[in-house]
């Protein structure tokens, strides 16, 4: 729910978590082979659309100007606004991480319908922000188990992503390996639109697991 604490608090703790990832990226090195490392090697800054009233990231603006990366956490519905307003500043970024889902409920059946007809949430959003190098992750993990389940002892939680961008792709690879989980590319952004709440790939999979059910998918 919009505001509640239990949404804030989950928020706060996986952006508390990705940018932990990002440290560790930028520790390890590896934005250098994504082109992303910082010029005086310091951890890769994270900026958070959507990080509302759990506070300190400021504006729209303020938090893709600061971020080296962005992560977008917003309603489906806020990203056209969001494209059209900050479209190349999001573009001249490494990666975007759209962790958006278009969801009936909140952001109605025709905004839905919509995106469906378009090729689902990844191609959509590619559309929405256009030149953005967008990677889809953790649309179908609540953000209230992401901190729990990281670094799980036993074999590492895996994360569905979908992109089309090489670079971007080997970034948030890196990141999501930084937050304790294992990254499993299951296609270009036309993929993404498996990467919702109420797919098979939803929720908690093993890395295998996700694989298996990628490989059935149309
Ligand atoms: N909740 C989860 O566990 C979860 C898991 C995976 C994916 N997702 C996806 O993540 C996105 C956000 O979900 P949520 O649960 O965090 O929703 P939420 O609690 O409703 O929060 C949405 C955030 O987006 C901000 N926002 C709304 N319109 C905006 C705009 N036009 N420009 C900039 N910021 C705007 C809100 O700021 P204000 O509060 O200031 O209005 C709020 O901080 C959704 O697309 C959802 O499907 C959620």
């Amino acid at each position: 729910m919009a505001g509640s604490y239990s949404a804030d608090h989950g928020r706060r703790n996986f952006l508390k978590l990705a940018g932990g990832g990002l440290g560790v990226v930028a520790l390890a090195g590896r934005p250098a082979s994504a082109g992303a490392q910082t010029k005086t090697g310091s951890p890769l800054k994270i900026g958070s659309v959507g990080a509302g009233r759990m506070g300190s990231a400021g504006t729209v603006e303020q938090a893709i100007a600061f971020g080296e990366v962005v992560v977008m956490v917003v309603p489906y519905t806020a990203l056209e606004e969001i494209g059209k307003a900050h479209g190349p500043a999001l573009a001249a970024k490494p990666l975007v991480l759209d962790i958006c889902n278009p969801i009936a409920r909140r952001d109605g059946a025709d905004l839905v319908k919509r995106v469906e007809e378009q090729g689902g949430a990844g191609l959509v959003s590619a559309k929405l922000l256009a030149g953005s190098r967008i990677v889809r992750a953790f649309n179908a993990i609540s953000y209230l188990r992401v901190e729990s389940i990281a670094n799980r002892p036993g074999g590492l939680v895996g994360v569905p992503i979908a992109g089309d961008d090489p670079k971007a792709i080997t970034l948030a690879e890196g990141i999501i390996r930084g937050m304790g989980f294992e990254p499993v590319l299951v296609g270009g952004l036309a993929k993404g639109k498996y990467l919702l709440p109420g797919t098979p790939l939803a929720e908690e999979h093993t890395p295998a697991e996700i694989r298996r059910i990628a490989a059935s998918l149309p």
